[in-house]
């Protein structure tokens, strides 16, 4: 019998088998992939992958519980972390908490993930000391992207110290694990190195402790575009306008519905 994992498992995850991680934001994707990852992140991606946001920014409370508690009814052994949307938790730690709570109150995930590093470690320490658990996510945050500049990778010559320095700081404010997103592999091994927490790679290091990646992206079924960090092992955007073309070309034909699809006018025995 498996229970399901828990924050504390994840943090004690450092230095063992890597960790697995995918986003999911509905009932089925994430019973799909409930038996094969250790955690499970309802990420702000939603806004684009599902909604057709042009970024992350437009992602609502209401649209992360809702996607939370669909997410939630799908898994049994993986441990969920729902995102903390843009304007949710920036402005005071006590906004922070209010909007914590209301996340692990109404979906049950037991932690939550907020971007930033050294500026959100007050905030990251808040919480903790509070009963949020907390997952930190530094180098490229999708959130700050008007302030970054672009999708860049982060943390490239002078700017590694000042990435380095937002790992130890979330670290030492009580995350109990920190995803490295477009960091350079030399820089994201040197901070697996330095941390006490795992280290989760998105673009980032194979030597990291662990990986993610957005599920829509990994199966084929986002393809409006594909950073270089992500992987296809499926085509599922594909197959589907494949099988929504010969789904239309037959009803046009009048092949479907078929006989194993329709109602006899009697009822038959057995
Ligand atoms: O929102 C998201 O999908 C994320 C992952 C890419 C880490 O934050
Ligand atoms: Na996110």
């Amino acid at each position: 019998q498996s229970r399901a994992k828990t924050p504390e498992d994840i943090r004690n995850a450092k230095g063992g088998a890597p960790l697995v991680s995918l986003t999911a934001y509905t009932t089925p994707m994430a019973q799909m992939m409930d038996d094969h990852v250790d955690f499970v992140l309802v990420g702000d991606s939603v806004g684009m992958v599902l909604h057709g946001l042009e970024s992350t920014l437009g992602v609502t409370m209401e649209m992360m519980i809702l996607h939370g508690q669909a997410v939630a009814r799908g898994l049994k052994t993986a441990m969920m972390v729902v995102d903390m949307p843009f304007g949710s938790y920036e402005e005071t730690k006590e906004q922070a908490f209010r909007n914590a709570a209301r996340i692990l109150r109404e979906t049950g995930a037991p932690a939550v993930k907020l971007e930033g590093g050294v500026d959100m470690a007050e905030t990251i320490r808040f919480l903790t000391a509070r009963g949020v658990p907390v997952m930190a996510h530094i180098g490229l945050t999708p959130q700050s992207i008007h302030t970054l500049g672009g999708y860049k990778v982060q943390g490239r010559g002078a700017a590694a110290g000042k990435l380095m320095a937002d790992a130890r700081a979330v670290a030492e404010a009580g995350a109990f694990a920190v995803v490295l997103e477009k960091v350079p592999q030399g820089l994201a091994d040197a901070v697996t190195a330095q941390l006490k927490i795992p280290t989760i790679g998105i673009g980032a290091s194979a030597g990291c402790d662990g990986q993610i990646l957005v599920v829509d992206d990994m199966l084929g079924l986002f393809t409006a575009f594909k950073p270089k960090f992500v992987k296809r092992y499926g085509t599922l955007g594909e197959d589907g306008e494949a099988a929504i073309a010969a789904y239309a070309a037959e009803v046009r034909a009048r092949q479907f519905p078929g006989p194993e699809h329709v109602f006899s006018d009697v009822e038959r025995s057995a």
